[in-house]
Parts: structure tokens; C-alpha cells; sequence
């Protein structure tokens, strides 16, 4: 294990991916938990020299006031996902945490997240230029306080409609436009971005939302030699959709239609209930099939907020084929997942991972953590074993 203390700087920090993190950190630092659900924490990655929970240092960003307890809280309450013991284990380095969090921007977030915000606890008036250089004050502030040797932002935040401009491929396009928030293209989570890359900091999209995702974007991050991964946490239907589709196109079974209907009551839904914070998710979670099998089978992917589920997320899907001598058949899966609860770990491998590509001196689109996302950057594979081989290969490749 390296002798060097990171930071974790969530975009979203009080919601609940992070919090359920943070629960996961506070116990793993008393020894208090297995540390199941966690990539590197098996066998392959031992030769790593990943940096240790203890070293991982949490800050962030939100824009919503309430305590990091009471929103931890819900996986308890809402969701019966984590118990009470994990959770006062954890009142503790709840406060240590709040003490490093900062208002968020709701520059360029769309309705539906500024409906969230508590107005009074973040900067309303400002442009998007002011929003990047205040966000990468915040960091900035955060690494020298803390004295840590990188940090690696996590935009963990609500999904944001996809962006309403288009964004010119050319970053000296937008530069100008940075100080009008009517005319700039790009949505906080590119802002953010750009403040993370400014302040020379690694960076992950667990979203689907823009991020580092636009060529402009891209360029940028090589230019300042920045590691980044995303986007968009694959944690359940669509992990299974990577899994089971090369089955298929394996034994020439030819799939006709794939259904899945999604539902659930987190806050996640909630901004999904929007259609057009929905259609960044969609299309996320629907364009993997026809890459996969080679063909485009017709889809249709739903996703329904429905407020008594809470946190666990049911997936009923519908795989319609058909074999030899064209007789069609089915095959149906029922998953029930509990989202914060598997993404949260994957969010921690991540940040080891990218820090330990950083220091190994790599930049630009980390197409090797592909099995990590739906729409993983810098690389059309989106077969999980195959990409689950080049996690490794790269794993094989860095370890002692
Ligand atoms: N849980 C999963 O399995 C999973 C999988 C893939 C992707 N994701 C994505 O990860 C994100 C987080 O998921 P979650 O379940 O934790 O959501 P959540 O709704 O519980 O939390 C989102 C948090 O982001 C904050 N936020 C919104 N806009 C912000 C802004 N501009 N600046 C700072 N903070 C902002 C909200 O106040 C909230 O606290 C979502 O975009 C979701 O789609 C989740």
C-alpha cells in the first residue's frame, strides 16, 4: 500500500450513492464489514499497491442543505437496505465529512435538479465561467487542507437532461462563451469537469450526464494530461444485458426483441421522472444490444418512479428469439437490486483505479475500466467478459 492520502471529492455528495460510500468507508476503516461487492478487493489487484481505505479523504458538492446522517439515513427508513448499527458506526465521520462540503452550481442543471437545490445554501447568480473557478477553488482549498497527493473527482450527482446546444468540437469555440450562461453550451456537469481538470485532478462520470463525454471535453483532458473514466455506472439491468447478449450472438440464437421495464422510488427516479432527464438514461441503457449481437433487435426501455420501492430497483425483462428452424422462444429475468448498494463499492474501485493509473503517469480516456460503465469512453467493446479481460490485462501489467 502506497504512503500517500488521496482525496475523494464527490459531485453529489448527499445523495445516495455517496452516502451509502461513505457508511461503506466509515465501517471498512473499523473492520466492520467484509469488504464484498468491492473489484479490487479480490485476488488479481493484491499486487496493485492501491491506496488504502483509511488514506481516502471524502469531501464534495451539493445543492441540497440536511445533514449527511438524516441522508444516510434513508437507506435505513425508505429502503431497509442498511442496518442501524453500520449507520451510528458512522455518525462520526459523517460530521468529519460535512465539514468538507461545499455548496454546489445549479448553472446549467435543467429544471428538474433546480427544483431540488435549496436555493438558499447555493450561488444562483453566477456564470459559468465564476461557477469553475469557484468550484475549483473549493478542491483546490480541499487538497492543500488536507495535505493530500491527488484527488480524483466522482460526479455521483442527479442526471441531467441531455445538453440543449450543441457543443462545438473545438474548446476555443466555447472558451468565449463561458461568461454567459444563456448562450454556453456545456451543463454543470462539463463545468465541473473543466473545473476538476483546472485544478489537475483525475476524474469519473458514474452518470450518463455530459461530463467529460464531448470531444472538447476530451481534448481538454489530454491537453492537461488528466485520467478520466465513465460513463455511466453499470450496476444492474444493463450489467446483465452485457452478460447475457454475447450468449446469444454465441450460439447464433438471433434476438428478435428486448425488453425491460425498470422501477423505483429513490431520488435518482424522481429526477428520472422527467422525460428529459429520462433520455440521457434511456439511451444509455439501450444502445449496448445492437453493438453487442451485431444487428439492431427491436428495444424498449422503460423506467418508472414508483415512490414505495425506495432504493430496490426491480428490472423485468423480456428477451424475445428465435433458434433453428426460426422457432421462437423466451427467456425473462426478474433482478432486484438495491442501486446505492452496488454502485457505492464500484465507485470506490474506481477511484483507486484511476489513481493508481495517474500515478503510473497515464491520461486521457481510461478505456480499460470499460466493464465499469454502459457507455464506457475510448472503446466499442461492450462485451463484460471482454471488457472484464482488459481490466485485468491492465491489472497483470501493473502489479508487482
Ligand atoms: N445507483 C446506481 O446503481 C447508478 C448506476 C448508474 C448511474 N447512476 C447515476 O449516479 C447518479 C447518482 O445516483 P444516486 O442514486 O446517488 O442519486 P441521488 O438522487 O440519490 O443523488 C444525487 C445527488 O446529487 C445532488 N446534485 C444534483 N445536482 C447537483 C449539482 N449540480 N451539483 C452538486 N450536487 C448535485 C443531489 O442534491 C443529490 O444529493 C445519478 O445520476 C444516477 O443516474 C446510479
Amino acid at each position: 500500500m502506497p504512503d500517500t492520502r488521496i482525496g475523494l471529492w464527490l459531485i453529489g455528495a448527499k445523495g445516495g450513492i455517496s452516502t451509502t460510500l461513505m457508511t461503506g468507508l466509515a465501517a471498512l476503516r473499523q473492520d466492520a464489514m467484509e469488504p464484498v461487492g468491492l473489484v479490487t478487493e479480490t485476488a488479481p489487484f493484491v499486487g496493485l499497491s492501491l491506496v488504502g481505505f483509511s488514506d481516502i479523504i471524502v469531501g464534495g458538492h451539493d445543492i441540497r442543505s440536511g445533514s449527511l446522517f438524516d441522508e444516510a439515513r434513508r437507506m435505513w427508513v425508505e429502503s431497509r437496505a442498511i442496518t442501524p448499527e453500520l449507520l451510528d458506526g458512522a455518525a462520526g465521520y459523517f460530521s468529519e465529512v460535512e465539514s468538507r462540503l461545499r455548496p454546489g452550481t445549479v448553472v446549467a442543471t435543467g429544471d428538474r435538479i433546480r427544483g431540488l437545490a435549496d436555493m438558499a445554501s447555493v450561488v444562483v447568480a453566477e456564470t459559468p465561467r465564476e461557477a469553475i473557478a469557484r468550484i475549483r477553488g473549493d478542491i483546490e482549498a480541499f487538497k492543500k487542507a488536507e495535505g493530500l497527493a491527488h484527488v480524483v473527482v466522482v460526479n455521483v450527482a442527479s442526471t441531467e437532461p441531455p445538453p440543449a446546444l450543441p457543443i462545438p468540437k473545438d474548446f476555443a469555440e466555447i472558451e468565449p462563451l463561458l461568461d454567459d450562461a444563456a448562450t454556453c453550451p456545456l451543463p454543470a456537469s462539463s463545468l465541473y469537469f473543466l473545473a476538476a481538470a483546472e485544478a489537475g485532478c483525475s476524474y469519473v462520470n458514474f452518470t450518463p450526464s455530459a461530463g467529460a463525454t464531448p470531444e472538447a471535453m476530451q481534448a481538454v483532458a489530454r491537453e492537461r494530461r488528466i485520467a478520466h473514466a465513465g460513463c455511466d455506472g453499470k450496476t444492474g439491468e444493463t450489467l446483465l444485458k452485457s452478460v447475457l447478449a454475447p450468449m446469444f450472438a454465441a450460439r447464433n440464437l438471433e434476438v428478435m426483441s428486448w425488453v425491460g421495464h425498470n422501477i423505483f422510488g429513490n431520488m435518482d427516479g424522481q429526477v428520472l421522472d422527467d422525460p428529459r432527464n429520462k433520455a440521457a438514461k434511456v439511451r444509455s441503457k439501450d444502445h449496448l444490444l445492437a453493438s453487442i449481437l451485431g444487428y439492431p433487435p427491436q428495444t424498449h426501455v422503460s423506467i418508472e418512479y414508483i415512490k414505495s420501492l425506495g432504493d430496490w430497483k426491480t428490472a423485468w425483462d423480456h428477451i424475445h428469439f428465435r433458434g433453428f428452424l426460426g422457432t421462437p422462444m423466451t427467456m425473462q429475468f426478474t433482478w432486484q437490486g438495491c442501486d446505492s448498494i452496488l454502485a457505492a463499492p464500484l465507485v470506490l474501485d474506481l477511484v483507486r483505479l484511476v489513481e493508481r493509473a495517474h500515478r503510473a503517469g497515464e491520461s486521457g480516456a481510461m478505456d480499460w475500466l470499460a466493464c465499469f460503465f454502459k457507455s464506457p469512453l475510448g472503446v466499442t467493446e461492450q462485451d463484460f467478459a471482454k471488457q472484464f479481460a482488459m481490466l485485468h490485462a491492465w491489472v497483470a501489467k501493473h502489479a508487482a
